[in-house]
């Protein structure tokens, strides 16, 4: 049986996009290996969303093309194959495919044209009809959980956010049919599948023609599929959070109490200079309304540093949010370039050393408020998914549904089940906790 290795960067729409290929390919017979030296065809799965991202891969296949022997076939896929195409052909001489996001139904045909007939590839076209409704995907317990599976709902964006690159590398905006997709979650919990995380650019503008977002919620998170005991979506769009929106969320008890609500900026003049659709009071209004909705929501957020223009006040004005909001956790990224996107004949660029200094102050509050919150839930309970082992000790990985991570000691059987627990300290990010003595349920 032909060996396939795959390795995947970036986003959890990626993970997800890695288990369609395992699906595409196990069709053919393909069974998945962890050694890339004993890999028939080796692919990574690449981001493109900041600089940084595409150094590393780039740095990666220097150390993979060394597995490139006569017959095996190396390929990029992903937002970077999509962005660079042909091009990446040339830089990397041992690449043979490039396959951009939507190209991944062509992977056997490909693979063997590289393979038997040495023809080199890049496959970069948009198809606006692209779900895999048709690809079993194999799902990769290891990268979403015990107990866990990503269900994508909605490929590519038509937001066009200034900074952003995936627009252009992930195509436009498409919404698979809500049948399709609650067929696919009912498939999910017969086997076994108790959390499923929905995905999508801006996973809350879903509209399949019939439904939205919140018709979907309530047929995966009640009712439609038995056993699906908790139920995520990311990322949303601020303020895609209509009314019927946010009264599915408080109505639907599978519906976890956290979301993330990527903010980027705290200044209004920086956020319009970004194309976000909402002001700093707009955004403030939405945090607002979802913990009216849904008490006790834990929010996080993405933000960018040094966004072309951005001014010292602009800056605080970003501090002042991140006090404002109390947010449970915030993602911090230092604006990255990427050719071909609006931002970049915006002229001011920030320097470099007034980012990483930004950035330094940005993540010191970000620690603090996080840590605040977190003291404040040492010794509450709550209900969790135990995922896996912990990376140290004889401890377990388990998530609340409000997506704090905490570590208990229990035997690995309880590894896929839901437990109670009590929190007994915070690392300032992290949580030890105490397994109570009730019974299971799961
Ligand atoms: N649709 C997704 C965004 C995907 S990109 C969402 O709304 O969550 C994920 C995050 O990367 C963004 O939220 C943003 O904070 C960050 N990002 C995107 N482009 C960037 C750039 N050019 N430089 C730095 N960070 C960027
Ligand atoms: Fe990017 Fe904005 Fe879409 S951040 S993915 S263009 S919503």
């Amino acid at each position: 049986m032909p060996r396939i290795y795959i390795e995947t960067y970036g986003c959890q729409m990626n993970v997800s996009d890695s288990e369609l290929m395992l699906g595409v390919l196990g069709r053919e017979g393909y069974v998945r290996t962890e050694d890339p030296a004993e890999a028939d065809v080796l692919l990574v799965n690449t981001c493109a969303v900041r600089d940084h991202a595409e150094q590393r891969v780039l740095g990666r296949m220097g150390e993979l093309k060394r597995y490139k022997q006569p017959g095996r076939v190396l390929g990029v896929v992903g937002c970077m194959a999509q962005r660079l195409g042909p091009k990446l052909l040339e830089r990397v001489p041992q690449v043979d495919l490039v396959i951009g996001p939507d190209g991944y139904r062509g992977l056997p045909e490909l693979i063997a044209r590289a393979r038997d007939g040495g023809e080199r590839a890049a496959e970069v076209e948009f198809k606006e009809w692209e779900h895999y409704e048709d690809v079993p995907a194999v799902r990769d317990n290891a990268a979403s959980g015990g107990g866990g599976a990503f269900v994508t709902v909605q490929r590519g964006c038509d937001y066009r956010c200034t900074f952003c690159i995936v627009p252009m590398t992930r195509g436009p905006e498409r919404s698979r049919k809500l049948a399709d997709v609650v067929g696919e979650v009912t498939r999910l919990a017969a086997n076994g599948t108790t959390e499923v995380t929905l995905l999508g650019q801006t996973v809350n503008s879903y509209h399949d023609g019939e439904h939205d977002f919140a018709d979907v919620l309530r047929a995966v998170g009640r009712g439609a599929v038995d056993g699906i005991r908790r139920l995520r979506f990311t990322s949303p769009y601020p303020t895609d959070f209509t009314e019927r929106v946010l009264r599915a969320m408080a109505e639907t008890p599978a519906v976890c109490e956290h979301v993330h609500l990527p903010v980027q900026s705290g200044s209004s003049r920086t956020l319009k200079r970004m194309l976000r659709r909402y002001d700093r009071a707009r955004y403030l209004e939405v945090v607002a309304a979802l913990r009216q909705a849904v008490p006790g929501i834990a929010l996080s957020t993405d933000i960018i540093v040094g966004f072309p223009g951005e001014t010292e006040a602009d800056f605080q004005e970003t501090l002042s949010l991140v006090e404002e909001v109390q947010f449970d956790d915030a993602f911090t990224f230092k604006y990255s370039v990427r050719e071909g996107t609006p931002a970049v004949k915006i002229s001011d660029h920030v320097d470099p050393e007034v980012q990483t200094e930004r950035m330094g102050r940005l993540v010191a509050l970000v620690r603090r408020v996080v840590r605040q919150r977190n003291i404040g839930l040492v010794g509450t309970t709550h209900e969790v998914l135990v995922e896996r082992p912990a990376r140290r000790g004889d401890l377990l990985q388990c998530r609340t549904r409000t997506n704090k991570i905490a570590l208990a000691q229990g035997p690995a059987e309880w590894i896929g089940t839901y437990r109670q627990v009590r929190f007994t300290g915070t690392t300032g990010s992290t949580f030890t906790a105490w397994p109570l003595e009730q019974p299971a349920w799961a």
